[in-house]
């Protein structure tokens, strides 16, 4: 048997143009694989391939499409042998869920049954997908290890990542030859220390950092922390920040455990992928202002609908299966979206 070495396989990245999309394509190719990019830049740029190409000296092809249109997977299949697919490409934001769920069932759940139906028919075996700590819900204990409750979504965005793990793992258990793993993210933050690919959000950005960002970049006005009344340190909400760049580096060893599988006849696992700190939304502004020597005007407001109280990781799992860790601190990340800002500002 020919075994292939990450210098010759081929790796599909469905939305390889997005914040964690592009950065997984770097450290891909710091491992040795070739990526093919499936993207339909909806919430993502073009500008983004440029940055790619100047940080990995050489362009990566692309298939402009949509991961809901079978002919699209079709001719990728087709035009290039596909040794596993990591799956990012989905609609991630929780409030727009709300109002429009169809969209969100037809992008992240739909979209995800025709991708393993096309992997079926081409014989694609290795899938990492895109899950979200979102799924434990308001947890019982922290740090939470992979075996904590699953929680009932508190929105459709959360009901999709919960129902595509549980599709591909009743996938894995019948379907012969198909091998995956659903990593749990955390919330990443940051760029790449290049600063040539970054996170862009389109309008009002609904996640911390990039607010917090775009404030001091006076872009916003002030950021307000929603809430100050939590039973937490200081009051305000817990949460497992993440550099972008370490959630990428564990795509890599997903990867890299899934085809060390070999042919064995079903492998499904899924892996926490945070710090396994807990940060609160004052010491994430205190980190900010000490990573950058600015300021941050803040204003405490009531709590935001649907946030829970405290989430983190519990990592021993990832650590020692995946053979993986974090490298980078929370100043790293701040300081690094904070350099980013000030470069998508001047462009
Ligand atoms: C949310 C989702 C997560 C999803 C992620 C990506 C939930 C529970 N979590 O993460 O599944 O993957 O978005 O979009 O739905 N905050 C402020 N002011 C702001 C913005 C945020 O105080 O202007 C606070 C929030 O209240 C929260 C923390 O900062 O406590 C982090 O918020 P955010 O960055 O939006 O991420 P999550 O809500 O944790």
């Amino acid at each position: 048997m020919l075994i292939k070495t990450p210098l010759h396989m081929k790796i599909l990245v469905t939305g390889g143009a997005g914040f964690i999309g592009s950065h997984t394509v770097v450290e891909l190719f710091k491992a040795g694989y070739e990526s093919v990019i499936l993207d339909n830049f909806s919430n993502s740029e073009k500008a983004v391939l440029d940055g790619l190409k100047e940080i990995i000296g050489q362009e990566t092809p692309y298939y402009e499409a949509d991961i809901n249109d079978p002919a699209a997977w079709d001719k990728v299949f087709t035009e290039n042998k596909i040794d596993g697919i990591i799956h990012f490409a989905a609609n991630k934001a929780v409030g727009e869920s709300v109002q429009n769920p169809l969209k969100y069932y037809r992008n992240n759940v739909a979209a995800t049954v025709l991708m393993i139906e096309k992997m079926q028919e081409y014989g694609v075996s290795n899938l990492v997908f895109s899950s979200s700590c979102t799924v434990y819900g308001e947890p019982d204990s922290l740090p939470v290890t992979e075996q904590s409750p699953i929680k009932p979504a508190n929105s459709p965005y959360g009901n999709t990542k919960q129902i595509c793990e549980e599709i591909i793992k009743d996938t894995v258990a019948t379907q012969k030859g198909l091998r995956a793993i659903s990593l749990r993210y955390f919330n990443p933050i940051g760029a790449h220390e290049t600063v040539l690919i970054g996170e862009l959000p389109i309008g009002v950005p609904a996640n911390l950092v990039p607010f917090i960002t775009q404030t001091v970049a006076g872009l916003r006005g002030q950021l307000s922390v929603f809430g100050d009344d939590y039973p937490t340190r200081d009051g305000t909400a817990v949460r497992d920040y993440i550099h972008v760049v370490d959630l990428a580096k564990a795509h890599v060893s997903a990867l890299a455990l899934l085809i060390k599988q070999g042919d064995a006849p079903a492998y499904y696992d899924i892996f926490n992928i945070g710090t396994g700190t807990g940060s609160s939304v004052l010491e994430v502004i205190t980190a900010f202002e000490k990573a950058t020597g600015l300021k941050v005007d803040y204003a405490i407001k009531p709590r935001r609908a649907g946030d829970v109280t405290a989430v983190y990781a519990d990592c021993t799992k990832s650590n020692e299966v995946l053979g993986w860790k974090t490298e980078k601190t929370l100043e790293d990340a701040l300081g690094d979206a904070w350099r980013w800002q000030e470069k998508v500002a001047k462009r």
